[in-house]
């Protein structure tokens, strides 16, 4: 049976990445969010490519919309939610959204007979970097999230669980940290690839937070959701993603190391994240097998190429820099 992927988010960051590396190994994939803006998508993708998705426009809370939208799916890679500026600003539409929502791509996953649903968690399950011992945070380290957005992910870990002790749903409940790359363009730790934009427009950036953290690449962390929807899943599996560790001096020099011309130029605070430094990905590598991981000099200057393309042929503006 051909592959068909129902990705729900597939407007967003990671959506439009999975969307593309899709549809360029050849799989069907219904794209479902509740945008209609294509800007990421086009970023990364050809208008002949984007011509083979079937877009539908559906709201994730809304429980018989996405049980249809399921239908045609062998697989599910289910993206859809806020992120945490917006789950603190709004927390009841945050719960909706991102509780709700996951419970309703698992009770359509159980109508449609689907076996394995891969879902987005969060490192941000996790506490402050002070909680834990030094070292790599491993996948079952306590979970204390400081957030509404991580008190939400955490629930959908454990809705996960209970759809595979009650009807043997399979799941990944993949936890990205910052992942950074050409359409991270909104959330909290969007603000390096921000910087990016910034330094491949000739401009300078402040990002609002620094400290050591593990950064991952739009496209390799699209290949750990398509890889991870394809594993044969019999449990409810949480995995970390491990990424590059990196302290934000560390980001700062490698774009100006891409774009000299901005040295000095991008700022950064020293407040950093109330999320451990590092995670590691044992759990991950048992799943999928060991993950790639794009160099972050390689990363960056991918990114800030890309961007300066996009740039020149207005399919990004520096407005986002101000969002
Ligand atoms: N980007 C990161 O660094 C990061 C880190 C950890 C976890 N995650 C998780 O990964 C997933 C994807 O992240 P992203 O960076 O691509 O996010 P994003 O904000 O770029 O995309 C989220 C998408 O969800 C859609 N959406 C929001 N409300 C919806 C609704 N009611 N119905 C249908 N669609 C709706 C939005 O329109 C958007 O296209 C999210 O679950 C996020 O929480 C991301």
């Amino acid at each position: 049976m051909k592959e068909h992927f129902f990705v729900t988010g597939a407007m967003g960051c990671i959506g439009a990445w999975v969307v593309r590396d899709l549809v360029q190994d050849g799989a069907e994939v219904t794209a479902f969010d509740l945008a209609t803006d294509t800007h990421r998508l086009k970023l990364i993708m050809s208008e002949e490519e984007l011509g083979r998705v079937n877009f539908i426009k559906g709201d994730i809370t809304d429980t018989a919309a996405v049980e249809e939208a399921v239908q045609p799916a062998t697989h599910i890679i289910h993206l859809a939610a806020l992120q945490v500026p917006f789950c603190k600003a709004n927390p009841v539409l945050g719960a909706r959204v991102n509780v709700v929502g996951t419970v309703n791509v698992f009770e359509a996953a159980k109508k449609a007979g689907l076996k394995n649903v891969v879902y987005a968690s969060s490192i941000a399950v996790f506490g402050g970097s002070e909680e834990y011992e030094d070292g790599p945070l491993p996948d079952h380290a306590a979970l204390n999230p400081r957030t509404h957005y991580g008190v939400y992910k955490q629930a959908n870990e454990g809705t996960a669980r209970i759809y595979w002790q009650d009807d043997e749903i399979g799941s990944i409940g993949l936890r990205p940290y910052t992942v950074y790359g050409p359409g991270r363009d909104q959330g909290m730790t969007s603000a390096p690839t921000k910087a990016m934009l910034a330094a491949a427009a000739g401009q300078g950036f402040h990002i609002p937070f620094g400290g050591r953290c593990a950064y991952q690449y739009t496209d390799d962390t699209a290949r750990i959701f398509i890889d991870a929807a394809r594993a044969d899943i019999k449990g409810a599996e949480v995995a970390n993603l491990r990424g590059v560790a990196a302290h934000m001096s560390e980001i700062v020099a490698a774009i100006e190391a891409v774009e000299p011309n901005i040295a000095g130029k991008i700022t950064f605070s020293d407040n950093p994240l109330p999320f451990p430094e590092e995670a590691d990905d044992s759990n991950l590598v048992v799943l999928i097998g060991e993950p790639h991981y794009t160099d972050l000099q390689r990363g960056v200057d991918q990114t800030v190429e890309m961007f300066k393309v996009a740039l020149a042929d207005g399919r990004v503006n520096v407005e986002v820099l101000q969002s």
